[in-house]
């Protein structure tokens, strides 16, 4: 008996030891042809906690090809070969917003009119909306359309092959999609006091132990890797607000995204939005956000001042509607009076702003969605991120000079037409 023990034991123990040579080896050969094939890209691995534990080559893109002409049997591993290891992140990542990014990107109809390159090729859209964990049907029609590359969410913010927590742990790790037309947050934090403070301390002008706020520190709080806030990027929500003005602003703007139709009936796209969480459903919802956020700003702020300040940016969400609302009932009026028609590819004769520039071509339209996507964005982020200058000039400034000329052009056009 206890022979056979020892005998199962020895066995057991070169098993695993042969199972180790051979992976080692696997992983030895890809890297042999590979520091001439792509010097770089080995040196690069070569410095991450993947070289230090043996997590070689082969772990991650399989052990099919091991020749020149092979490459093609690599295989390029998505999330959940991250997720073997990875468990915890990959379930956080999943109960979050960039979880749904490519779900969003595909729920609009403007996409689908675009050049492929800039969706699924990633030079576009697609290059910031690419994220989430795709179901093997997307993945099968990705591949068809010759498109075998950004299979995988997890290295857009620790890139490949360090796989560095330190950088994702920077806000320069989110400035690539964080930025420009309709959210300059980088912009916005880098030139806010708490961006400031984060720089200064880099360089070491101020102390290694000052508080200074990263993008991480307040949406990624305690490395968790589940993003979400209150209000979210199209700041509207349901159920309406209780003041009666704001509720029926923000209605016009509930048509102007085409989740409601121009009577003020729930449309198809309701659905579409719910899905991809664009917008919190419950008052709980929006709440529970809201509390988590304060609760982060209360390591550094007392809690009176915290909440004002947010306050302060619902208030301006409720004002920006004001003027957004005025803008789209005179466009819609337009449409109604007969004066602008109604762009082929809209489902209503009344602005469509999912459907980005691409409208009838008539430049109020344009107008209007600049108003909408670029000045309204910048107003209530520029308040959230603590950045007067894109509050006030890029943003409310902006809004009303876009109202402005929204009326004119419409008093021309109706000139034009009784004419
Ligand atoms: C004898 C040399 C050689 C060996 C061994 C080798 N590769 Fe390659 N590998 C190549 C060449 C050549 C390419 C094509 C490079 C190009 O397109 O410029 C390539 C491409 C790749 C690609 C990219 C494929 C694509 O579609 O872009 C991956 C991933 C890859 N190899 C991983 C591995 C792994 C993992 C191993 C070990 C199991 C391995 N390689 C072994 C030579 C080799
Ligand atoms: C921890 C997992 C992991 C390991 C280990 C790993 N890779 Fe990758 N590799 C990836 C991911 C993720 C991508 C991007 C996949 C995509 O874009 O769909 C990638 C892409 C690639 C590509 C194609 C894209 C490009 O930039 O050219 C090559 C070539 C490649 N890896 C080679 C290697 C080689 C060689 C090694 C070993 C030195 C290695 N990989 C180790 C995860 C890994
Ligand atoms: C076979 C297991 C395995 C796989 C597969 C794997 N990792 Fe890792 N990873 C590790 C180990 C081991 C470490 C070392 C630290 C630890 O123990 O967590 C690590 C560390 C990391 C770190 C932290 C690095 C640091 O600087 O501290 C990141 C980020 C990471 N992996 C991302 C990924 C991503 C993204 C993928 C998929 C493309 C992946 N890993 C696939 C095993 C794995
Ligand atoms: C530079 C990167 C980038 C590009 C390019 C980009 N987006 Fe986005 N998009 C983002 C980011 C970041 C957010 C989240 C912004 C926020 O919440 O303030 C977002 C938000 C969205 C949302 C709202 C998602 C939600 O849940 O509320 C939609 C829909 C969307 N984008 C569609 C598009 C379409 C369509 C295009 C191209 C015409 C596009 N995006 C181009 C980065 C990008
Ligand atoms: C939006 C940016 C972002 C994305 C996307 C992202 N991560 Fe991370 N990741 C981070 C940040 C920030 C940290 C550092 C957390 C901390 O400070 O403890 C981190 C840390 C990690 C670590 C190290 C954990 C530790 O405590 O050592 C691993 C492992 C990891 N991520 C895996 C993943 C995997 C797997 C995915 C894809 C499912 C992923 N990450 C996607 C931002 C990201
Ligand atoms: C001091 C905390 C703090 C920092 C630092 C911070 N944010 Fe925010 N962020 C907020 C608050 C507060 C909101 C609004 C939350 C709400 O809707 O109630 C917000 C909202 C957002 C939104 C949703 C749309 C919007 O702008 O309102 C995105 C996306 C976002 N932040 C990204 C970032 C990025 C990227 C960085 C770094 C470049 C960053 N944030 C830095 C606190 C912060
Ligand atoms: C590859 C591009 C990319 C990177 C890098 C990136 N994000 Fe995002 N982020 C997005 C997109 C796209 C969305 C909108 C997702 C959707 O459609 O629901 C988004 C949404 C968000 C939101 C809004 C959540 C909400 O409720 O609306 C926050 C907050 C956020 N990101 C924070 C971060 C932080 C912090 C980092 C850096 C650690 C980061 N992101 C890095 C693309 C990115
Ligand atoms: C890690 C600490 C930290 C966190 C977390 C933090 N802040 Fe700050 N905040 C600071 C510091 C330090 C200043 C600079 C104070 C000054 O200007 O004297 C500052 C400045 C500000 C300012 C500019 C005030 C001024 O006088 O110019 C506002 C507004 C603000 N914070 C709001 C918030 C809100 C809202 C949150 C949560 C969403 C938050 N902060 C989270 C540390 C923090």
């Amino acid at each position: 008996m206890k022979r056979i023990i020892i005998f199962f034991f020895t066995s057991l123990i070169t098993l695993i030891l042969m199972a180790g040579i051979t992976l080692a080896e696997e992983g030895k050969v890809c890297i042999g042809c590979h520091r001439v094939v792509t010097p770089l890209m080995v040196k690069d691995w070569q410095s991450s906690e993947h070289s230090d534990n043996e997590v070689t080559c082969d772990v991650c893109h399989g052990s099919e090809h091991k020749s020149k002409k092979t490459s093609h049997l690599a295989r390029m591993p998505d999330e959940n070969i991250c997720a073997e290891c990875h468990e915890e992140q990959f379930n956080q990542f999943t109960k979050g917003k960039h979880n749904l990014g490519w779900t969003s990107l595909n729920a609009l109809p403007i996409t689908h009119m675009e050049p492929d390159e800039l969706m699924e090729g990633g030079k576009g859209c697609g290059g910031c909306h690419n994220m989430g964990v795709k179901s093997e049907a997307q993945k099968k029609e990705l591949r068809e359309k010759g498109y075998t590359y950004r299979t995988n969410s997890c290295d857009e913010c620790h890139t490949r092959h360090t796989f560095s927590k330190k950088e994702a742990q920077d806000p320069k790790a989110c400035r690539t999609c964080h930025m420009g037309f309709d959210h300059p947050q980088w912009e916005m934090y880098e030139s806010s006091k708490h961006g400031v403070r984060y720089q200064l301390k880099e360089i070491g002008r101020l102390p290694k132990d000052a508080a200074a706020p990263t993008c991480q520190f307040c949406h990624l709080p305690n490395g968790t890797h589940t993003n979400k806030v209150a209000w979210g990027f199209l700041a509207v929500r349901l159920p309406l607000p209780k003041d009666k003005q704001w509720a029926k602003d923000q209605t016009a703007i509930l048509k102007a995204l085409g989740v409601l139709d121009p009577e003020g009936k729930p449309t198809a796209r309701l659905d579409v939005v719910k899905a991809a969480d664009m917008v919190r459903l419950t008052e709980e919802d929006w709440q529970a956000e809201r509390k988590k956020m304060i609760k982060t700003c209360k390591k550094c702020h007392s809690e009176k001042y915290a909440t004002g300040e947010l306050e302060k940016g619902d208030q301006m969400i409720r004002k920006t509607d004001r003027l957004m609302a005025e803008a789209i009932n005179i466009v819609a009026d337009l449409y109604k009076d007969g004066i602008l028609k109604k762009p082929t590819h809209y489902t209503y004769a009344y602005p469509d702003f999912l459907h980005f520039y691409q409208t009838g071509g008539s430049y109020i339209e344009q107008v209007l969605f600049k108003m909408y996507m670029k000045h309204r964005m910048r107003t209530y982020q520029g308040v959230f991120h603590a950045n007067p200058d894109y509050a006030y000039w890029y943003g409310w400034a902006a809004m009303t000079k876009s109202l402005d000329e929204v009326k004119k052009i419409a008093k021309d056009l109706r000139f034009k037409k009784r004419r």
